[in-house]
């Protein structure tokens, strides 16, 4: 038996790529261990949205080299993901430690590039970025017949790469070219996943409604509302979710889908970066503030129920106050149930990096918590005014006295089981009296099966 340690930084890209490098592997006799120093072969999955996250995997490699040094394991040190893309042999040269780096269409890969370790090579780079959804071996990696875990909750990749090149970003660089893939093959996996008991199916790419409208490989008439509709109407599926969005390619038909598809959840990710349209426009997002505004409410009349989440930057190379206060108050009109805020961070090759005007780290961090303040008190209030509501949860994880679960909307929720309760299993929609609402979770009482 041989063991691999996988540690997985950044988005659920990653995470879903994570999930099928450890299926490769499974196929090669591996099993996944807790403990780098017992692993033969230890993978970082690596993300380089902002400087942070590429600090920390190079500290973490730092101790995966140190540990090597002392006990021989991890006996291979491989680095995956948007690092591995940006730096390439770069990495190999700064850690001499690191034996294979894999590129982010490369990873699949992964059981040949270890034969050539294992054979003797010292220094294994794969780092291409080209086409794979018309690749047979990735098409075949992909495939959830590989994996048979009892989850409720599967992502399903629908497109990679990304043509939007926000000034900001470096995905375009280190994911490549958006490509969607075939509907066919879309579908297949989620009625794999569906008939091995998966509940809920999210749809996963880093601009999910462009689906089909730049590339050669999906059926070049289909639109990602006619994919929303094709996955909907698989027999069995409980939940459909999707992530992540862009304003721009919002328009009334995937609206629509909210009002008309039952089982795609009133929750939507809908990325707006700053309220700003002097900013807007120097990150390239290709939308205004007002036009955001017009597609939230647009959104709201077709689902008034839906709950609505996004991603803010603070200090991006030139903001104002008066621009930030822009950023708060657009905040304040949509009242977002809940948002991620960043920092702005210079990334290699993203074109904000070369503009003028940086804002002073203590700025960006002041404005951070002023805009956290605002959300947070936003995302109770609106937590709050569900108590008393009973809501439809999907059951993550369950006991004789509690489980938690998730609401459409996508809040999590914690509730207690009463003696004698039928213990609701993973898997099953119950509903749940909400009680208290927090910042991060509501809690509630379990009512009687219908
Ligand atoms: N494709 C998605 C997600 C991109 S990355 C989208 O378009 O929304 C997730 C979030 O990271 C972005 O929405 C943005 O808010 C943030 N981000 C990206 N690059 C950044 C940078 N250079 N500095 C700070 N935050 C960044
Ligand atoms: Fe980055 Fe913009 Fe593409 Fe999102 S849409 S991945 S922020 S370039
Ligand atoms: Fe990070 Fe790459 Fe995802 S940069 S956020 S892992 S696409």
């Amino acid at each position: 038996m041989k063991y691999v340690h996988i540690k997985t930084f950044g988005c659920q890209m990653n995470e879903r790529d994570s999930e099928i490098m450890a299926q490769l592997l499974a196929n090669q006799g591996f099993q996944s261990c807790e403990a780098p120093e017992e692993a033969d072969l230890a993978l970082v999955n690596t993300c380089s949205i902002r400087d942070k996250a590429e600090q920390k995997v190079y500290s973490l490699l730092g101790q995966l080299r140190d540990l090597q040094a002392h006990c021989g394991r991890p006996r291979f040190i491989a680095v995956a993901g948007c690092v591995a893309q940006q730096e390439g042999e770069r990495i190999m040269d700064r850690m001499p430690a690191v034996s294979l780096v894999m590129g982010t269409q490369q990873f699949y890969r992964l059981p040949e590039l270890l034969a050539r370790l294992e054979g003797g090579e010292r220094r294994v780079a794969a780092l291409d970025l080209s086409a794979n959804f018309v690749i047979p071996a990735f098409q075949k990696a992909q495939k959830p017949a590989l994996a048979q875990t009892a989850a409720v909750q599967r992502f399903v990749n629908i497109m990679q790469g990304c043509n939007n090149f926000c000034s900001y970003c470096v995905v375009p660089y280190t994911r490549g070219r958006e490509i969607s893939r075939p509907l066919a093959d879309i579908l297949e996996e989620v009625q794999t996943l569906v008939a091995q008991g998966v509940q809920e199916i999210t749809l996963l790419g880093q601009n999910v409604n462009s689906y089909g409208k730049t590339n050669a490989v999906a059926d070049q008439a289909l639109r990602f509302p006619d994919l929303v509709r094709a996955v909907a109407a698989t027999p069995g599926l409980k939940r459909l979710r999707f992530t992540t969005s862009h304003p721009k390619d919002l328009d009334e038909r995937l609206m629509r889908c909210f009002a008309e598809v039952p089982v795609l959840c009133p929750h939507f990710h809908l990325p707006v970066q700053s309220g700003s349209n002097a900013v807007l426009a120097r990150m390239n997002r290709g939308y205004t503030a007002e036009s955001y505004l017009d597609k939230v409410a647009t959104l709201r009349h077709f689902r008034p129920d839906i709950t609505l989440a996004t991603d803010f930057i603070v200090g991006f190379p030139g903001e104002t106050e008066a621009d930030f206060t822009e950023t708060l108050r657009l905040l304040e009109t949509v009242r977002f149930a809940a948002s991620f805020s960043f920092k702005y961070s210079d990334r290699p090759q993203a074109r904000a990096a070369s503009f003028p005007d940086k804002i002073a780290e203590e700025v960006k961090a002041e404005r951070l918590a002023r805009l956290q303040a605002v959300q947070n008190a936003i995302t109770l209030d609106t937590n709050r005014r569900l108590t008393g509501q009973t809501l439809d949860v999907l059951v993550e994880s369950a006991n004789s006295v509690k489980g938690q679960g998730r609401t459409p909307g996508n809040r999590v929720v914690h509730f207690q089981v009463a003696p004698g309760q039928e213990l609701p299993l993973p898997g099953a929609l119950v509903q749940v009296r909400i009680e208290q609402a927090g910042p991060h979770s509501l809690k509630g009482t379990l009512q009687k099966r219908r």
